[in-house]
Protein backbone atom coordinates (compact mmCIF):
# COMPACT_ATOMS: atom_id res chain seq x y z
CA UNK A 1 0.00 0.00 0.00
CA UNK A 2 2.92 2.30 1.04
CA UNK A 3 5.08 2.07 -1.85
CA UNK A 4 1.39 2.62 -4.28
CA UNK A 5 1.17 5.89 -2.43
CA UNK A 6 4.57 6.53 -3.75
CA UNK A 7 3.87 6.17 -6.80
CA UNK A 8 0.29 8.57 -7.41
CA UNK A 9 2.33 10.82 -5.77
CA UNK A 10 5.71 11.00 -7.95
CA UNK A 11 3.85 11.65 -12.02
CA UNK A 12 7.66 10.88 -13.27
CA UNK A 13 7.18 7.11 -11.93
CA UNK A 14 3.59 6.78 -12.37
CA UNK A 15 3.97 7.60 -16.03
CA UNK A 16 7.26 5.46 -16.69
CA UNK A 17 5.33 2.43 -14.88
CA UNK A 18 2.71 3.26 -17.08
CA UNK A 19 5.09 3.04 -20.06
CA UNK A 20 5.94 0.12 -18.94
CA UNK A 21 2.78 -1.66 -18.75
CA UNK A 22 1.10 -0.25 -22.09
CA UNK A 23 4.71 -1.72 -23.98
CA UNK A 24 4.03 -5.27 -22.50
CA UNK A 25 0.35 -4.81 -23.55
CA UNK A 26 1.14 -4.15 -26.80
CA UNK A 27 4.12 -6.38 -27.60
CA UNK A 28 1.86 -9.22 -26.78
CA UNK A 29 -0.48 -7.69 -29.54
CA UNK A 30 1.90 -6.94 -32.30
CA UNK A 31 4.78 -9.22 -32.12
CA UNK A 32 3.06 -12.01 -33.03
CA UNK A 33 1.76 -10.74 -36.40
CA UNK A 34 5.27 -10.77 -37.60
CA UNK A 35 5.38 -14.65 -37.31
CA UNK A 36 2.34 -15.96 -37.40
CA UNK A 37 1.54 -17.83 -40.81
CA UNK A 38 -2.10 -16.52 -40.63
CA UNK A 39 -1.52 -13.00 -40.76
CA UNK A 40 -1.74 -12.76 -44.36
CA UNK A 41 -4.20 -15.15 -45.66
CA UNK A 42 -2.18 -16.43 -48.80
CA UNK A 43 -3.93 -16.47 -52.11
CA UNK A 44 -3.07 -18.29 -55.31
CA UNK A 45 -1.27 -16.28 -58.24
CA UNK A 46 0.61 -14.53 -55.90
CA UNK A 47 3.78 -14.59 -56.73
CA UNK A 48 7.12 -12.40 -56.04
CA UNK A 49 8.01 -9.16 -58.61
CA UNK A 50 9.88 -10.17 -61.96
CA UNK A 51 13.02 -8.20 -62.48
CA UNK A 52 11.90 -5.99 -65.04
CA UNK A 53 8.35 -5.45 -63.05
CA UNK A 54 10.72 -4.71 -59.82
CA UNK A 55 12.74 -1.93 -61.43
CA UNK A 56 9.61 -0.82 -62.35
CA UNK A 57 7.90 -0.54 -59.53
CA UNK A 58 11.34 1.68 -58.26
CA UNK A 59 10.62 4.27 -60.81
CA UNK A 60 7.02 4.48 -59.81
CA UNK A 61 8.21 5.42 -56.26
CA UNK A 62 11.33 7.32 -57.43
CA UNK A 63 9.17 9.80 -59.45
CA UNK A 64 6.35 9.67 -56.39
CA UNK A 65 3.31 8.72 -58.58
CA UNK A 66 2.63 7.33 -55.14
CA UNK A 67 1.68 11.37 -54.21
CA UNK A 68 -1.50 11.20 -56.77
CA UNK A 69 -2.22 7.32 -56.32
CA UNK A 70 -3.33 5.09 -54.02
CA UNK A 71 -2.82 0.90 -55.03
CA UNK A 72 -5.72 -0.16 -52.69
CA UNK A 73 -9.46 -0.78 -53.94
CA UNK A 74 -11.68 -0.61 -50.67
CA UNK A 75 -14.40 -2.67 -49.83
CA UNK A 76 -17.11 -0.47 -51.55
CA UNK A 77 -19.34 -0.59 -53.85
CA UNK A 78 -18.72 2.34 -55.93
CA UNK A 79 -14.95 1.33 -55.51
CA UNK A 80 -15.58 -2.24 -56.50
CA UNK A 81 -17.53 -0.87 -59.45
CA UNK A 82 -15.25 1.62 -60.54
CA UNK A 83 -11.99 -0.28 -60.39
CA UNK A 84 -12.77 -4.00 -59.55
CA UNK A 85 -12.93 -6.43 -56.85
CA UNK A 86 -11.50 -4.84 -53.30
CA UNK A 87 -7.88 -5.44 -53.11
CA UNK A 88 -6.99 -8.51 -51.22
CA UNK A 89 -3.58 -7.96 -48.23
CA UNK A 90 -1.95 -10.95 -49.98
CA UNK A 91 -2.21 -8.58 -53.11
CA UNK A 92 0.62 -6.82 -51.47
CA UNK A 93 2.51 -9.05 -49.30
CA UNK A 94 5.28 -8.86 -51.24
CA UNK A 95 5.10 -4.92 -51.43
CA UNK A 96 8.47 -3.24 -49.77
CA UNK A 97 7.84 -0.79 -48.99
CA UNK A 98 3.69 -1.20 -50.14
CA UNK A 99 2.22 1.64 -51.76
CA UNK A 100 -1.79 2.11 -50.05
CA UNK A 101 -1.78 5.84 -49.87
CA UNK A 102 -5.12 7.35 -49.28
CA UNK A 103 -3.61 10.24 -51.76
CA UNK A 104 -6.14 10.16 -55.11
CA UNK A 105 -5.54 12.88 -57.20
CA UNK A 106 -5.62 10.32 -60.10
CA UNK A 107 -7.52 7.20 -59.77
CA UNK A 108 -6.91 3.87 -58.10
CA UNK A 109 -4.25 1.81 -59.72
CA UNK A 110 -3.87 -1.43 -57.99
CA UNK A 111 -6.32 -3.01 -60.88
CA UNK A 112 -4.97 -0.80 -63.57
CA UNK A 113 -3.29 -4.03 -65.36
CA UNK A 114 -4.78 -4.79 -68.86
CA UNK A 115 -7.04 -1.39 -68.72
CA UNK A 116 -4.90 0.27 -71.56
CA UNK A 117 -2.99 -0.81 -74.25
CA UNK A 118 0.79 -0.43 -74.28
CA UNK A 119 0.76 2.52 -76.72
CA UNK A 120 -2.08 4.38 -74.40
CA UNK A 121 0.70 3.94 -71.97
CA UNK A 122 3.28 5.18 -73.52
CA UNK A 123 1.33 8.53 -75.18
CA UNK A 124 0.02 8.89 -71.79
CA UNK A 125 3.44 8.80 -69.81
CA UNK A 126 4.99 10.64 -72.59
CA UNK A 127 1.99 13.84 -72.63
CA UNK A 128 -1.31 12.94 -70.19
CA UNK A 129 -2.79 15.54 -72.23
CA UNK A 130 -2.58 13.71 -75.35
CA UNK A 131 -5.16 11.21 -74.27
CA UNK A 132 -6.93 12.82 -71.54
CA UNK A 133 -7.46 16.54 -72.35
CA UNK A 134 -8.50 17.78 -69.11
CA UNK A 135 -5.32 15.45 -67.17
CA UNK A 136 -3.31 17.08 -64.39
CA UNK A 137 -0.48 14.58 -64.19
CA UNK A 138 2.61 15.52 -65.38
CA UNK A 139 4.14 13.89 -68.34
CA UNK A 140 7.50 12.20 -67.99
CA UNK A 141 8.85 11.96 -71.36
CA UNK A 142 12.73 11.50 -70.36
CA UNK A 143 11.73 7.80 -69.10
CA UNK A 144 11.26 6.53 -72.56
CA UNK A 145 14.62 8.41 -73.39
CA UNK A 146 16.36 6.44 -70.62
CA UNK A 147 18.21 3.59 -70.52
CA UNK A 148 17.13 1.14 -67.93
CA UNK A 149 20.52 0.95 -65.60
CA UNK A 150 20.38 -1.24 -62.76
CA UNK A 151 24.04 -1.97 -61.65
CA UNK A 152 22.68 -5.08 -59.15
CA UNK A 153 19.71 -6.20 -60.22
CA UNK A 154 20.21 -9.89 -58.09
CA UNK A 155 20.66 -7.50 -55.08
CA UNK A 156 17.42 -6.17 -55.33
CA UNK A 157 15.70 -9.11 -55.58
CA UNK A 158 18.59 -10.75 -52.61
CA UNK A 159 17.62 -7.20 -50.45
CA UNK A 160 13.66 -8.30 -51.09
CA UNK A 161 14.39 -11.76 -49.94
CA UNK A 162 15.65 -10.01 -46.31
CA UNK A 163 12.51 -9.01 -45.68
CA UNK A 164 10.96 -11.70 -46.62
CA UNK A 165 9.92 -11.59 -50.35
CA UNK A 166 10.65 -15.75 -51.31
CA UNK A 167 12.60 -15.28 -54.39
CA UNK A 168 14.56 -18.50 -54.90
CA UNK A 169 18.43 -18.86 -55.80
CA UNK A 170 17.51 -19.85 -59.02
CA UNK A 171 15.85 -16.07 -59.24
CA UNK A 172 18.28 -14.37 -57.94
CA UNK A 173 21.27 -16.63 -60.54
CA UNK A 174 18.62 -15.54 -63.64
CA UNK A 175 17.97 -12.08 -62.23
CA UNK A 176 19.96 -10.18 -65.03
CA UNK A 177 19.13 -12.74 -68.23
CA UNK A 178 14.98 -11.99 -66.71
CA UNK A 179 15.11 -8.57 -66.80
CA UNK A 180 16.33 -8.84 -70.41
CA UNK A 181 13.95 -11.35 -71.15
CA UNK A 182 11.03 -9.90 -70.29
CA UNK A 183 11.04 -7.50 -73.31
CA UNK A 184 12.43 -10.09 -75.58
CA UNK A 185 9.68 -12.75 -76.70
CA UNK A 186 12.60 -14.32 -78.73
CA UNK A 187 14.92 -14.95 -76.36
CA UNK A 188 15.86 -18.99 -75.36
CA UNK A 189 14.67 -18.77 -72.18
CA UNK A 190 11.26 -17.74 -72.03
CA UNK A 191 9.86 -20.45 -70.81
CA UNK A 192 11.76 -21.25 -67.92
CA UNK A 193 11.30 -17.64 -67.06
CA UNK A 194 7.35 -17.60 -67.53
CA UNK A 195 8.01 -21.01 -65.18
CA UNK A 196 10.00 -18.71 -62.17
CA UNK A 197 7.57 -16.10 -62.95
CA UNK A 198 3.67 -17.46 -63.81
CA UNK A 199 1.84 -14.89 -65.80
CA UNK A 200 4.50 -12.37 -66.64
CA UNK A 201 3.80 -10.27 -69.72
CA UNK A 202 6.94 -10.76 -71.95
CA UNK A 203 7.18 -8.33 -74.70
CA UNK A 204 8.57 -4.85 -75.66
CA UNK A 205 6.35 -2.63 -73.67
CA UNK A 206 7.64 1.03 -75.02
CA UNK A 207 7.49 0.48 -78.57
CA UNK A 208 11.16 0.58 -79.14
CA UNK A 209 12.73 -2.63 -78.73
CA UNK A 210 15.78 -1.30 -80.09
CA UNK A 211 16.34 -0.25 -76.02
CA UNK A 212 15.64 -1.53 -72.91
CA UNK A 213 14.47 1.79 -71.38
CA UNK A 214 12.95 2.83 -67.91
CA UNK A 215 9.30 2.93 -69.69
CA UNK A 216 9.32 -0.26 -70.38
CA UNK A 217 9.98 -1.07 -66.77
CA UNK A 218 7.63 1.24 -65.75
CA UNK A 219 4.75 -0.16 -68.26
CA UNK A 220 5.53 -3.64 -67.14
CA UNK A 221 5.27 -2.92 -64.00
CA UNK A 222 1.65 -1.07 -64.72
CA UNK A 223 0.31 -3.70 -66.66
CA UNK A 224 0.95 -6.87 -64.55
CA UNK A 225 -0.70 -4.46 -61.73
CA UNK A 226 -4.26 -6.70 -60.27
CA UNK A 227 -3.32 -9.10 -62.49
CA UNK A 228 -1.55 -12.24 -60.51
CA UNK A 229 -5.29 -13.34 -58.80
CA UNK A 230 -7.76 -14.77 -60.68
CA UNK A 231 -10.80 -12.58 -59.65
CA UNK A 232 -13.32 -14.09 -62.29
CA UNK A 233 -13.32 -17.41 -60.02
CA UNK A 234 -12.53 -15.64 -56.87
CA UNK A 235 -13.64 -17.64 -54.35
CA UNK A 236 -12.08 -17.13 -50.47
CA UNK A 237 -11.91 -20.58 -49.39
CA UNK A 238 -11.10 -22.01 -52.65
CA UNK A 239 -7.89 -19.72 -53.17
CA UNK A 240 -6.33 -20.78 -49.71
CA UNK A 241 -3.43 -22.69 -50.38
C1 LIG B 1 0.06 15.42 -59.83
C2 LIG B 1 -0.61 14.18 -59.66
C3 LIG B 1 -0.14 12.96 -60.44
C4 LIG B 1 1.09 12.36 -60.46
C5 LIG B 1 2.35 12.80 -59.74
C6 LIG B 1 0.96 11.19 -61.26
N1 LIG B 1 -0.31 11.08 -61.73
FE1 LIG B 1 -1.06 9.56 -62.88
N2 LIG B 1 -2.84 10.48 -62.98
C7 LIG B 1 -3.16 11.69 -62.38
C8 LIG B 1 -4.50 12.08 -62.79
C9 LIG B 1 -5.24 13.34 -62.35
C10 LIG B 1 -4.99 11.08 -63.64
C11 LIG B 1 -6.36 11.02 -64.36
C12 LIG B 1 -6.26 11.69 -65.72
C13 LIG B 1 -5.37 10.94 -66.66
O1 LIG B 1 -5.68 9.79 -67.02
O2 LIG B 1 -4.32 11.49 -67.04
C14 LIG B 1 -3.93 10.07 -63.73
C15 LIG B 1 -4.02 8.89 -64.45
C16 LIG B 1 -3.06 7.91 -64.48
C17 LIG B 1 -3.23 6.61 -65.12
C18 LIG B 1 -4.49 6.11 -65.80
C19 LIG B 1 -5.36 5.48 -64.72
C20 LIG B 1 -6.75 5.09 -65.16
O3 LIG B 1 -7.29 4.14 -64.58
O4 LIG B 1 -7.30 5.75 -66.05
C21 LIG B 1 -2.05 5.93 -64.95
C22 LIG B 1 -1.73 4.54 -65.44
C23 LIG B 1 -1.15 6.80 -64.22
N3 LIG B 1 -1.81 7.99 -63.95
C24 LIG B 1 0.15 6.48 -63.87
C25 LIG B 1 1.01 7.34 -63.23
C26 LIG B 1 2.41 7.04 -62.99
C27 LIG B 1 3.09 5.75 -63.37
C28 LIG B 1 2.93 8.12 -62.35
C29 LIG B 1 4.37 8.35 -61.92
C30 LIG B 1 5.38 8.23 -62.96
C31 LIG B 1 1.87 9.10 -62.17
N4 LIG B 1 0.73 8.58 -62.72
C32 LIG B 1 2.01 10.30 -61.53
C33 LIG B 1 -2.35 12.40 -61.52
C34 LIG B 1 -1.02 12.14 -61.26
Amino acid sequence: MFSHKKIEKNSILMLVLVLIVVSIGGLIEIAPLFYLESTIEKVKGMRPYSPLELAGRDIYIREGCYNCHSQMVRPLRDEAERYGHYSLAAESMYDHPFQWGSKRTGPDLARVGGRYSDEWHVTHMNNPRDVVPESVMPGYPFLGKTPLQIPHVAGNLETNRIVGVPYTDEMIANAERDLATQVNPDADDVDAFLERYPKAQVRDFDGNPAMLSELDALIAYLQMMGTLVDFTSYDVDANKR
